[in-house]
């Protein structure tokens, strides 16, 4: 089931909570192995008990089908690791507090507000990030960021990474939605520049275009 039919909290890499006390917390114990890129990634696992950061350690992030080493302090949201240390930008950062989902990317499969989850959560965790840079990777526009562009569905634009990552994980999962389904999917999503209507309309129609391909 997406997340998007589930209330707004759930598409969350962690609970508000869970994430304040991780935040606070990695640097005193995280439960995992040597901070190899192969333990990063989820190919071995081990009962020891190791501590890391406050300082940096290095991670690996699957992202957009390229595993990419950084290396970041453990408090690092995936949303400023995509940003500042892997150039990837198209993600933005709003509330950074996940509220207005201007951050969403796609983690396995699922909308989620990358300024809520920690960079080294993913790493750990061999998550696969996709990215609105993900959906162009030869420069040519995705079907839905041209059908973005055809309902004229965004005005400054920028909240429009996120509609559209958050629109392509919904159609993924649910290749046929009405314009209702699609209001109720994209509720996580804020335009203070008020283009609902036409990101409604560019996502009944990109869907009816992708024909339920993961295009
Ligand atoms: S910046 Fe992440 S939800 Fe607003
Ligand atoms: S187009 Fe400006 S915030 Fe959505």
């Amino acid at each position: 089931m997406s997340s998007r039919d589930e209330p707004k909290a759930s598409k969350r890499g962690l609970g508000r909570r869970e994430f304040v006390k991780l935040v606070s917390g990695t640097s005193a114990a995280v439960s995992a192995g040597v901070l190899t890129n192969a333990d990063l990634l989820g190919a071995q696992t081990t009962t020891r008990s190791k501590t890391f950061g406050p300082g940096v350690v290095p991670m690996a992030l699957r992202v957009n089908g390229h595993v990419r080493q950084v290396t970041l302090e453990p408090r690092v949201t995936l949303l400023d690791a995509l940003r500042d240390s892997l150039n990837l930008t198209g993600a933005k950062k709003v509330c950074d507090r996940g509220t207005c989902g201007a951050c969403t990317v796609i983690v396995n499969e699922k909308s989620t507000y990358s300024c809520t989850m920690l960079a080294i959560e993913a790493a750990m965790s061999g998550a696969n990030i996709e990215t609105i840079e993900g959906l162009a990777p030869d420069g040519e526009f995705h079907v839905l960021s041209s059908t973005f562009v055809q309902h004229d569905a965004q005005q400054c634009g920028f909240c429009t990474p996120g509609f559209v990552m958050a629109a392509k994980a919904y159609i993924d999962a649910h290749p046929n939605p009405t314009y209702q389904q699609v209001q109720r999917s994209l509720g996580g999503n804020l335009c203070r520049c008020g283009t609902y209507m036409g990101v409604r309309r560019a996502v009944v129609d990109a869907a009816m275009k992708m024909k339920g391909g993961k295009s």
